[in-house]
């Protein structure tokens, strides 16, 4: 199921987003590069016939994915906080279960049919982009490393190179700090990737911004 851009329009205005304040994020002081991050092994080969902003429901299924559903909303913005329209972004992601849609996973856990895996959408005129996914768990990579909930993001535009990196959670602080990938940004920058979700009544949902300054 498509979020057009009317939908996501009315839902950035339903969301407030510029007094969506994240704490976490404001701390930082602006005109920093949102960090990037590793592609990582797990980017499609295949890319799913449904690739639309809600990774929650694919096309022709019967049944939502498992797991909470969640919104990612945000900007994609110039160094200069200008607003980048049309810009392409994909986002991709392990299921509830912590397994990715991807032949080389060596996960064992079983994987959710119902979760699309892979997404992408563009920006509005004012920068802004929406998805509509689940809250994934986290996944073992060593017997001593697992990995946080993250969400892959590439974006795209004409004539310039990729921007690659992830998107965290403020909840889940412990394996976080774990984290060989995400501790390879400096602490004091950190937050810039760690979104904090919060609970919008009118959605029934809690929502999580990430605005990304490429
Ligand atoms: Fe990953």
């Amino acid at each position: 199921m498509m979020i057009s851009r009317r939908e996501v329009l009315r839902q950035i205005k339903i969301l407030g987003i510029p007094y969506l304040a994240l704490p976490l994020v404001t701390m930082v002081k602006e005109y920093y590069s949102t960090p990037q991050q590793t592609r990582g092994p797990f980017y499609p080969l295949k890319f799913p016939l449904d690739g639309d902003n809600d990774l929650t429901w694919v096309k022709d299924h019967q049944k939502s994915a498992l797991g909470e559903k969640i919104m990612i909303v945000g900007q994609v913005l110039t160094l200069n906080d200008q607003p980048i329209k049309d810009a392409k972004i994909e986002i991709w992601q392990a299921c509830s279960s912590g397994h990715y849609n991807h032949e080389y996973d060596p996960n064992q856990a079983p994987i959710d049919p119902h979760f699309q895996g892979w997404g992408w959408t563009t920006t509005d005129q004012k920068g802004y982009y929406a998805f509509k996914t689940i809250k994934l768990g986290g996944y073992p990579v060593t017997n001593n490393w697992k990995r946080p909930p993250h969400i892959h993001f590439k974006i795209s535009q004409p004539d310039e190179k990729e921007f690659i990196t992830q998107l965290y959670f403020a909840e889940e602080q412990e394996l976080n700090q774990q984290d060989k990938i995400l501790q390879r940004i400096p602490e004091n920058l950190q937050s810039l990737v760690i979104t904090k979700l919060i609970k919008n009544e009118s959605l029934n949902m809690r929502v999580g911004q990430f605005n990304i300054r490429v």
